[in-house]
């Protein structure tokens, strides 16, 4: 798509999707009340202020030298802001509030990188040829910044959503639990071939684990038509589901064998992390408030909850190759950019016919919400209300090459750990939409917007 816009109106697409990427984590921090940023809502990450200094950082540290030839003018912050943390099986941040500049100082560093950056980069960009000293195209590197931004904008959501209310400033939502009763059915997907991947040398922009395209055979299978609803994950938990050490391994010892069953155990983990157990009614945390329990919205749940399930229901997860097939494939043979066809997300195209992303809510809806969504074999809300699970680890696509200007962004979690995800949430930028993109997280992660739905073989 880029290589068709003319060079100014690529220079002012990307310039305008930066200051709408900032627009949206500025939003974000703006939540919190000022007397909360040291706070550290999730043990496993970093303190709120970290994440404002990381995302100006991220994007000081990407054009300074390597596009932009310019000198640092303040280096501390330039590494205390580089990286973020996601500690596997412990090692959890000890840091104090006292460890952190102040406010005035982080936002000083913001203010003012944004200001060289803008002023710069709309100069560099007027040259069509600008690329990097890596020799990359400067517009990939604006595409990593806009993306990681949203990213960003996406994870500190989930970060917030665990910061306790009283320190956030309060807002109505509007929230979605009445559409016609959900039926569950499972839809035949006949064996055929589905395509992952970018094809390098094309036109549009994708990460690194994204490379190269390739074309897989998949075998038959069916597939649940909605995603699991909360109401089912409730029949999971009556059933003694949390309680079954049989549900949380294989016992083939191919699959972490007891690792799931050990860390709910260690963890004391006998719920969703998003559900909050009152007398005899079941609560559901949303980002403002506690609701009584949303029957229909999907389940958030860890991987290793998501699998208990399955295991529970006579089923597994699908692999990425699956959820791909289901999403984009046609009874044809051909497939389709989006699952609901060729209809692109853009202002001619009211995105929310299709499904829940893009920043347009803040809590999941009903599964059935989004008919106008279905896939071409009628699998139903594939794209946004939340992440699904896979049972595939993340690993590289045969011809992957790490980004030379962020080598860790993938290649740092093909540890075996991670899992991927597909789809997307409430909370995930159209431009992330595309087929190709991957999500993964690790598998004993609780507090992302992330389902799953279920397949047989
Ligand atoms: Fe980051």
């Amino acid at each position: 798509m880029l290589a068709t816009q003319s060079c100014s109106t690529l220079i002012h697409d990307l310039t305008e999707q930066l200051a709408n990427a900032r627009h949206q984590t500025d939003t974000l921090f703006d939540l919190v009340k000022p007397d909360s940023l040291y706070e550290r809502p999730i043990s496993e990450r970093h303190r709120i202020i970290f994440y404002i200094g990381h995302l100006e950082a991220f994007d000081w540290n990407l054009f300074r030298e390597r596009a932009l030839g310019l000198k640092a003018f303040h280096p501390e912050f330039d590494r205390l802001f580089a990286f973020g943390i996601d500690p596997v099986g412990g090692g959890l941040p000890t840091d104090r509030p006292s460890d952190w500049p102040s406010i005035a100082a982080v936002q000083d560093y913001v203010r003012r990188i944004r200001s060289v950056l803008d002023e710069k980069l709309t100069g560099a960009l007027l040259d069509s040829n600008a690329s990097t000293s890596d020799g990359f195209p400067l517009a990939t590197l604006l595409n990593v910044a806009v993306e990681h931004r949203l990213m960003h904008a996406e994870t500190l959501a989930y970060m917030l959503h665990q910061l306790p209310f009283d320190r956030k400033k309060p807002q109505t939502e509007l929230l979605s639990v009445n559409t016609p009763a959900v039926v569950h059915r499972s839809i035949e997907i006949p064996a055929g071939a589905v395509t992952l991947g970018l094809p390098r040398g094309g036109d549009s922009f994708g990460w690194d684990n994204e490379y190269e395209a390739h074309t897989v055979n998949v075998p038959a299978f069916a597939i649940d038509q909605h995603k699991v609803t909360n109401r089912q994950y409730l029949e999971f938990i009556a059933a003694g589901g949390y309680e079954t050490a049989a549900f949380w391994s294989d016992g083939d010892n191919r699959d972490n064998n007891n690792e799931d069953w050990n860390w709910k155990s260690r963890q004391g983990v006998s719920h969703p992390a998003f559900w909050k157990r009152q007398g005899q009614q079941w609560l559901y945390r949303t980002m403002f408030e506690y609701v009584p329990l949303p029957l229909d919205w999907p389940v958030y749940v860890s991987q290793a909850e998501a699998k208990a399930y399955a295991r529970w229901a006579g089923k597994s997860l699908p692999t990425e190759a699956e959820w791909q097939r289901a999403a984009y494939a046609t009874p044809q043979g051909d497939e389709r950019p989006y699952p609901w066809g060729a209809k692109a997300l853009g202002a001619a195209e009211p995105a929310e016919h299709f499904g829940s992303f893009n920043f347009a809510r803040w809590s999941p809806v009903p599964v059935n919400e989004f008919p106008l969504g279905q896939s071409a074999f009628g699998v139903d809300g594939m794209l946004g209300n939340g992440w699904e699970w896979t049972s595939t680890e993340f690993a590289p696509f045969p011809g992957f090459e790490p980004f030379p200007f962020y080598r860790g962004y993938s290649a740092d979690f093909f540890d075996g750990k991670h899992f991927v995800m597909k789809g997307g949430s409430a909370r995930t930028a159209a431009c992330m939409l595309r087929r190709t993109f991957r999500n993964w997280f690790q598998a004993h992660y609780q507090f992302i917007y992330t389902g799953f739905r279920c397949v047989s073989r």
